[in-house]
């Protein structure tokens, strides 16, 4: 076990080398393939305490955590923002230290506003004595990446050098999903060996910042990372579609009646079976969920034989589990 990751953060998978990632994941292989066999994993984190702070709602990373917490003998205290008194001046330095005083992790979701969520964990963390862990911000969803890339080696059986990785825009009715899990997804793939492919209608942008990351990390990796503006298009030869709606944050900046007025535009972008017809036979379906079932997909592909989310949901918690198991000392 590499014991270097011990007391550190975990706010990007831009944090950590390939090396590491790559290490968290034949962890969460064990955990996974130990926990069916009911091999106890309550002597890792016996005794110790993460505080987790959400300022906005969630399904599988609260409970995937809480329960990874628990596995490894732990306690995790749920702590949702309006709990606290961070709207009485809480800061991010008192946060950071006065958790830190307690227990033993912070973990944080803050990803409504851009600008907002990275800065606020990034603040926390510089007064924080144990790791802070991104549960989601503005910038990156790296939980939800581990888990990602976790299931397409799981799907392709560790064979996933130069396959065709698809992210896409897709239209739902909730328009201001953050752009956390697209950026993430383009930053980190490509360093995985995956040829990476954007698609998304023109006003659907992501930060100039995470597209520079994801063409430097394709050219080091020797991969494509190409954009384009047709879903079709996108889909034509994919091994892996990962099709979902994130917000027009950077287009229309954080104006969210003009957010929803853009991806009204675009009800046609869905991931139905005439487009999985054009990705390869074998081809995956990807989502992090929660799913606009009838908007961003059909019933039928989101339950059909290609789609891959109950295993992509579980892997969250073999993955976060191992990253609690390296970080917290
Ligand atoms: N995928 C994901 O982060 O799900 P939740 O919003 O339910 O945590």
């Amino acid at each position: 076990m590499n014991t270097k990751l011990k007391g550190r953060d975990f706010l990007s998978t831009n944090d950590w080398t390939l090396e590491e990632l790559e290490q968290v994941l034949d962890l969460s292989f064990k955990f996974k393939q130990e926990r069916a066999l009911r091999v106890p994993h309550d002597h890792i984190l016996r005794g110790r305490e993460l505080f987790m702070i959400f300022k906005d709602k969630s399904t599988r990373t609260r409970n995937s955590t809480e329960t990874a917490m628990i596995q490894l003998g732990g306690h995790a205290t749920y702590l949702p923002a309006e709990a606290t008194q961070m709207s009485h001046g809480d800061t991010a330095k008192e946060i950071g230290i006065i958790f830190s005083r307690y227990g033993d992790g912070i973990a944080i979701r803050d990803d409504i506003y851009l600008g907002v969520g990275q800065k606020y964990m990034e603040d926390v963390a510089k007064w924080a004595d144990v790791p802070v862990i991104n549960l989601e911000s503005d910038w990156d969803h790296p939980m939800q990446m581990l888990a990602d890339i976790m299931t397409i080696k799981e799907k392709f059986n560790n064979d996933i050098k130069g396959r065709k990785f698809v992210i896409s825009w897709a239209y739902a009715k909730s328009h201001a999903k953050p752009p956390a899990v697209p950026q993430g997804l383009i930053m980190m793939m490509p360093r995985f060996g995956l040829n990476v492919t954007l698609a998304m209608p023109k006003e659907f942008v992501l930060s100039p910042k995470a597209m520079e990351i994801a063409e430097r990390n394709a050219k080091e990796a020797g991969v494509k990372f190409e954009v384009v503006n047709d879903m079709d298009e996108a889909f034509k030869d994919a091994d892996i579609v990962y099709p979902k709606s994130w917000g027009a944050y950077y287009y229309a900046e954080n104006n969210f009646d003009e957010m929803k007025k853009i991806a009204d535009k675009y009800k046609d972008w869905i991931a139905d079976e005439r487009r999985m017809k054009l990705a390869k036979k074998n081809a995956i379906y990807m989502h992090c969920l929660p799913a606009d079932r009838g908007a961003e997909v059909t019933n039928e592909v989101i339950d059909g034989p290609q789609s891959v989310i109950y295993d992509e949901a579980e892997n969250r918690l073999h993955t976060v589990k191992a990253v609690l198991a390296l970080t917290i000392r």
